[in-house]
């Protein structure tokens, strides 16, 4: 199957959900990757903790696919949903459902000229604070410099609705908190990249 490298998400084409919502149990914790490609972290998520269940939000739907066909082989509590996540989270999830929220390595758009592009901006931070639970979690990590300062200054200028765990305008340096690690994190550690990581939590 050929999975395209990049798709351009202000694409009129975007603009409508088209996925399909995905099934939660009343009262089982949700988490949400958003930008989940292959889903390695929800996979690995999913194994270290079955009970819950796991939500991977992707504008590329090859993606999308594959991901919910291994998550039916293997019987993993993880569901794709093909999505423009700054558009789409409230047509996919109720208000206050989701406990946590992942970030990871978001943006294929770090050159200046795409800025528009890019993930993490207004429309996504205020969406996510919607369908989050109060003291619901976030996390960002990014070894693009300028990506990660982006993602902060979008949440921070929000601080109405999300607090930096690290402290205000400050990154995490206590190292990714959750054990696993997606496909883009395990390839720039082993190539020794720096990752820049933030974590908020909805207040
Ligand atoms: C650089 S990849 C990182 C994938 C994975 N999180 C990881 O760390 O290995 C970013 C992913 O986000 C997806 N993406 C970008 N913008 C998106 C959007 N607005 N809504 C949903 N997914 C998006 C891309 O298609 C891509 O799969």
């Amino acid at each position: 199957m050929r999975i395209r490298q990049h798709v351009n998400p202000l694409l009129s084409f975007y603009e409508v959900f088209r996925g399909e919502r995905p099934a939660l149990a009343p009262g089982r914790p949700v988490e949400v990757e958003i930008g989940c490609a292959d889903a390695q972290f929800l996979f690995e998520r999913a194994a270290q903790d079955p009970t819950r269940t796991y939500v991977g939000l992707e504008i590329r739907d090859e993606l999308v696919d594959l991901v919910n066909k291994r998550a039916r082989e293997s019987g993993a509590p993880v569901v794709a949903v093909f999505c423009q996540a700054q558009r789409h989270l409230a047509e996919i999830f109720p208000p206050g459902t989701v406990d946590r929220v992942y970030i990871n390595f978001p943006d294929p758009w770090f050159k200046r000229r795409h800025e528009k592009r890019r993930m993490v901006d207004d429309a996504l931070v205020v969406g996510i604070a919607e369908i989050a639970k109060a003291g619901a979690e976030v996390l960002v990590q990014s070894d693009v410099w300028d990506v990660a300062l982006d993602a902060m200054e979008a949440f921070e200028r929000r601080d109405e609705l999300f607090a930096n765990v690290g402290g205000a305008w400050s990154f995490w340096r206590g190292g990714n908190p959750y054990g696993v690690r997606s496909w883009r994190e395990q390839n720039a550690e082993e190539t020794g990249l720096p990752i820049w990581r933030i974590r908020y939590r909805r207040t």
